[in-house]
């Protein structure tokens, strides 16, 4: 039974394979937080529960003279807001009559087989492999017909628990929500780390890790978008926890807007962790009988290390997000031509990087920007999706088939949510664009933003990408998505709901990503926000791959690869060989290790394969025939970080497949020294008790021994080169 409940109905508990997370709804039907970690028997465990009368934690009406009862100090599942919980809340309500406090109280619960969805969002599915159960509990708000579901998903055997919430309005008038978290959770005892993934435009989910004390560790976005600069992802973990050992809990937050993620120690050194739709420029408005849901966060606990808990994320965001046909299908080797041309191309031009690349076995050209409209730089004609005919000198239907006829299949880019100011769309309708009356907008790139709250926007979008893929024959999108947004005004809903807009922005871009699917489902789709600024367990729903950042600089890409790889699986990153001196860095470094870097994601090249050497282009035929061969041990195999950026003047990392027969370690000195010491590395995952060729040096020894002892490469390496290792199952 994943979903226990005790016979009063009041204490529940959920089992996954190695972990169980219990509440209990008290006497006054407070739901308390009892555990979250090893997995139990189920037991109660509300004698963990300490009550004391402390000072200036005051206590509830319903407690009477009873002085050890404070909702400033219990561990709770739903915190109250405005009624004597100091610390920060999840659900706020402001009534009609402009209170904002809200006493939430245990009403009834109900299980049910089958994992839950969320209209209008992203959420984990069940599959044939595993079908998850759900626990709703019902709350109710003590002076008010508000009513909160507090939704609990469990995955047994992939170790996984989700969290969710939905408000309801059952009373005669609105009320306004300003902030409505997806989860809050009180760990009672521990101290603990965060780690989290920062960054910038180019340099996205580099790890930070902090100890998180009393003044609290915060992320979150109000970009309009999960961004670049922190994803929406976080671990809690003991403070010596490592790769291999110790406690550590993921959050993963389902969505593709403005979030907050926090963790922060109480006055008694309880931990809350909280994760949801960021409050700020939040509100929104419920009237009678409405409902607001508030996305998915995946959670996951491993008392093994990180790279246990890594391997759940992977295992669920790869079976149960990612979906449709390209969802295990291997796929194709692309050509993006963006490096290679940037806005400055024609047909010759295209054709002959196509040519080049169909003779070296890449299987697909992607064309990205500049195609439609007028679009010879980044300050014009977007929002303008027709073809510019002159450019391509032709049809689209022309060049895609031509390079269908060469054997390859054909991609194109698009930015939907975006338009220039000059374009027709904007000059035809300037008020679908995100202004505020009356002050002049911010840009980006020189470019504003549809509101894709609009339903009209959304039509006109998705009757030009109609257009445009049933007229050509293409297999692949690439959806980007270029700035931060800002200057957010409701023009369709009147002001009072400006307050909604974000998400409402958020909602209209998986509407029209929905609506573009069952169109177009055998269509791959990349998603991109200027490579990883939208890189997200949501659009890994539509998308089963994003570009994972526009810095292709192979040693940067391994500090970035290093971070996605915690929450986010290899088949889902984007990651191209391009040209040396880097464009984004100016650093030169081999084409084996741009190659090596890249074939840790979905592999492709972003360069003029006319430019490169005849040597080189062997080296494209043969990355591209180890893509293939190592395909399934990449892309479905387990990951191992065997290193951390920085601490080493290497970098290492490793695949193992699902029978532990086929290893591969790829080493890339990233420092390098005058009379260097040799490296040495572990290797992870191998079967103990059986023996492995190394197809290094040849030597055979036991999975124990490779382990333990670990392996030295046979040779030196200079700085930026690279090693593959591979090493096959013997007995
Ligand atoms: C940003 C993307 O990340 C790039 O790969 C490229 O598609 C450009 N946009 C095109 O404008």
């Amino acid at each position: 039974m994943a979903i226990q409940i005790s016979e009063n109905g009041r204490l529940f508990t959920l089992h996954t394979k190695n972990s169980s997370y219990q509440m209990f709804a008290d006497p006054f039907g407070t739901l308390l937080h009892l555990y979250y970690g090893k997995r139990t028997d189920g037991e109660n465990l509300s004698d963990l529960i300490f009550r004391t009368d402390m000072g200036f934690s005051g206590n509830p009406p319903e407690a009477g003279s009873d002085r050890t009862y404070s909702l400033d100090y219990l561990p709770q599942e739903l915190p109250s807001s405005g009624v004597g919980d100091y610390r920060d809340d999840c659900v706020r309500i402001r009534h009609a009559d402009g209170s904002c406090a809200a006493r939430f109280l245990f009403d009834s619960f109900q299980v049910s087989k089958g994992s839950y969805s969320l209209p209008g969002m992203p959420s984990l599915y069940d599959t044939d492999a595993e079908t998850g159960e759900t626990l709703t509990i019902t709350l109710r708000e003590a002076c008010s017909d508000v009513r909160v579901q507090l939704l609990y998903g469990v995955f047994e055997q992939a170790d996984i628990i989700t969290r969710a919430l939905k408000v309801w309005n059952g009373g005669q008038t609105p009320v306004d929500l300003e902030k409505v978290l997806s989860m809050s959770m009180d760990i009672p005892f521990g101290d603990f780390d965060m780690i989290y993934f920062a960054g910038r435009h180019a340099m996205e989910r580099t790890a930070e890790r902090l100890p998180v004390r009393r003044a609290g560790v915060r992320i979150g976005s109000v970009r309009g978008t999960s961004s670049h600069q922190y994803n929406p992802a976080m671990i809690l973990c003991s403070p010596n926890a490592d790769e291999d050992a110790g406690d550590c809990y993921g959050f993963c937050f389902v969505y593709s807007g403005n979030f907050t993620a926090s963790a922060q120690q109480d006055q008694r050194n309880q931990t809350r962790i909280q994760m949801g739709i960021h409050p700020d420029f939040f509100s929104f408005r419920l009237a009678p009988g409405e409902v607001f849901c508030a996305p998915q966060v995946i959670l996951s606990y491993s008392s093994r290390g990180l790279t246990a808990l890594s391997r759940s994320y992977h295992r669920i965001l790869r079976e149960h997000m990612c979906r449709g046909p390209w969802k295990h299908a291997r796929r194709p080797v692309l050509i993006n031509n963006w490096e290679a041309t940037y806005f400055d191309f024609n047909r010759e031009k295209l054709l002959a990087i196509a040519s080049q690349a169909a003779e070296l076995g890449i299987e697909m050209l992607v064309l990205d920007d500049g195609w439609f409209g007028k679009r010879d730089d980044d300050n014009s004609g977007l929002g303008d999706w027709f073809v510019n005919t002159e450019k391509l000198g032709g049809t689209l239907t022309d060049l895609s088939e031509q390079i269908h006829r060469m054997g390859m299949k054909f991609g194109l880019w698009f930015e939907p949510e975006m338009v220039s100011e000059d374009s027709d769309l904007y000059r035809a309708h300037p008020d679908w664009a995100l202004t505020i009356p009356g002050r002049e907008p911010n840009r980006g790139r020189n470019q504003l933003v549809l509101n894709m709250a609009r339903p009209d926007v959304r039509d006109y979008l998705l009757e030009r990408l109609t257009d445009i893929l049933s007229n050509a024959k293409i297999d692949y999108v690439k959806w980007d998505m270029n700035r931060s947004i800002c200057d957010i005004f409701s023009s369709c809903s009147g002001t009072e709901r400006t307050g909604e807009l974000y998400h409402r922005y958020v909602l209209g871009v998986y509407e029209l990503l929905e609506g573009f699917l069952a169109r177009f489902p055998h269509i791959l789709l990349e998603g991109c926000s200027g490579g990883g600024g939208r890189f997200d367990a949501a659009m890994l729903y539509y998308s089963p791959q994003i570009w994972c950042s526009d810095n292709t600089d192979a040693v940067n890409r391994l500090s970035i690869q290093y971070g996605t790889s915690f929450f986010y699986p290899v088949s889902a990153v984007g990651a191209h060989v391009s040209a040396c001196p880097n464009h984004q860095t100016g650093r030169s470094v081999p084409f084996r290790t741009r190659g090596d870097v890249a074939m840790a994601g979905s592999f492709g090249y972003e360069l003029d394969l006319n430019q490169i050497t005849d040597e080189e282009k062997e080296q494209v035929r043969e990355q591209i025939n180890s893509f293939r061969y190592l395909y399934s041990l990449t892309h479905e195999g387990d990951y191992y970080r065997l290193t951390e950026p920085g601490k080493d003047d290497f970098m290492a990392w490793e695949f193992v497949d699902e029978n532990r027969e086929h290893a591969m370690l790829t080493i890339v000195q990233t420092e390098s020294f005058g009379n260097p010491v040799p490296i040495h590395t572990v290797v992870k995952g191998l079967d103990p008790a059986k023996k492995y060729r190394c197809l290094m040096n040849g030597a055979v020894r036991s999975g124990a021994s490779w382990m333990g002892a670990g392996l030295t490469p046979d040779r030196i390496l200079k700085q930026y080169e690279s090693l593959v290792i591979e090493f096959v199952r013997e007995s």
